[in-house]
């Protein structure tokens, strides 16, 4: 299959696609996802295809606002209601009750072909998006373009992050291409993504509501909305056999490029010379580092994180470092990280898990 590129303009085509099944690249703030018809069983089976992920790790659905919210949900608790007034459009995704289905809907679906589910309007969530939970991931993405496919093509959109499974995820078009290339039908080039890492995953099913995955909105604005919010402990650990994260896609090694990779957590300072001292003399060591210390490595390959004050701009550049080092590549990868203040709890997990929570504090 060739791949096409599709450019802002063609909003109208990409909709056409994805409501008829197929698979389009699409840009949001956060990463690119691999989006289709989130109502169309065959199609949600595709994305799994070609993304090589495991059946077992749900997909999110992408609305266009919050109205939504209740064709596909049950039980939404009043704190999901003041979270997406506060922060949708944008990078957050709240995990919800399900909508039952009622005897009669249920009904309707055994006399329908399993392909043409989506046809009459029912608005039920097949069990290939959820991978058989009772609960959905639901996230309202800000890119103007995402919201303008979403809302033409008239469904909600299933789409995970649109890297193979374990790469990083794709914060170009082209690095998506990179991927997806004959794969899916299109790629809608909507720009660099401005957040650079995935939206933050809340659970608003238990009490207190818990988050599953750090991301673009910062735990502490979530604090100002929500008056407790416990901390999955896949955010900050690997998980011991036999120990289940709530989200499922947290227990993979992920984000990972083809190199070992190394983080060493402590004050810039002293992690910068950490890595100096100990890294080998080959070539084929790099170095993801924030920009004051990128002259002290001359003799490596060097991806700069950005400034050691700014987790934004750290955020926004971490997953083009980790595919630029496997461009180069180098054989090991020693990596600066942040504290877990701000956007900074997003950029350490995302470097804990690429590393397989391989961490030296200094
Ligand atoms: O920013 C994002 O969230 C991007 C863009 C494309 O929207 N999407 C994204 O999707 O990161 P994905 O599939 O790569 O990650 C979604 C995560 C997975 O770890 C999955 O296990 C978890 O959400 N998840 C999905 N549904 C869930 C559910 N019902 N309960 C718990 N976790 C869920
Ligand atoms: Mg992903």
């Amino acid at each position: 299959m060739k791949t096409q590129f599709l450019r802002p303009k063609d909003v109208d085509q990409a909709a056409r696609i994805i409501r008829s099944g197929g698979l389009v690249g699409l840009p949001t703030e956060t990463v690119y996802g691999l989006g289709t018809n989130g109502l169309n069983p065959m199609a949600v089976r595709s994305i799994f295809q070609a993304k090589g992920r495991p059946q077992d790790n749900p997909l999110i659905l992408h609305i266009p606002d919050a109205s939504w919210l209740e064709l596909y949900c049950e039980d939404i608790p009043e704190a999901a209601w003041r979270l997406a007034k506060r922060f949708w459009p944008g990078p957050l995704t709240m995990v919800l009750k399900c909508r039952r289905r009622s005897q009669e809907e249920l009904n309707q679906l055994e006399r329908e072909p399993v392909c043409s589910k989506t046809h009459f309007g029912l608005k039920v969530i097949p069990d290939e998006v959820t991978a058989g939970l009772d609960t959905v991931g639901m996230r309202c993405p800000a890119h103007s373009i995402c919201r303008a496919v979403i809302r033409t093509a008239g469904v909600p959109v299933a789409a995970p992050s649109g890297n193979l499974s374990g790469k990083p995820s794709p914060t170009t078009a082209q690095h998506m291409m990179d991927d997806m290339g004959g794969r899916i039908d299109a790629i809608l080039d909507g720009g660099d993504c401005q957040v650079g890492l995935e939206s933050t995953i809340v659970d608003l099913t238990c009490s207190p509501p818990r988050l599953l995955r750090p991301g673009g909105v910062p735990l502490e604005e979530l604090r100002v909305v929500l008056e407790e919010i416990e901390m999955d402990p896949a955010v900050t650990r690997l998980m011991d056999e036999g120990e289940q994260p709530r989200a499922p896609g947290m227990k993979y090694r992920h984000y990972a490029p083809k190199a070992p990779v190394t983080v060493v957590r402590g004050e810039p300072m002293r992690s910068a010379q950490y890595i100096l001292d100990h890294i080998s003399d080959s070539y084929w060591d790099g170095v993801i580092c924030f920009n004051e210390f990128a002259h002290w490595y001359q003799e490596h390959p060097v991806e700069k994180l950005g400034s050691s004050q700014d987790c934004w701009e750290q955020a926004r550049r971490l997953f083009r470092a980790l595919r630029a080092m496997d461009e180069n590549g180098v054989k090991h990868i020693w990596a600066q990280c942040p504290d877990t203040s701000g956007m900074g709890l997003a950029v350490v997990n995302r470097l804990s898990k690429a590393a397989g929570f391989h961490i030296v504090d200094v």
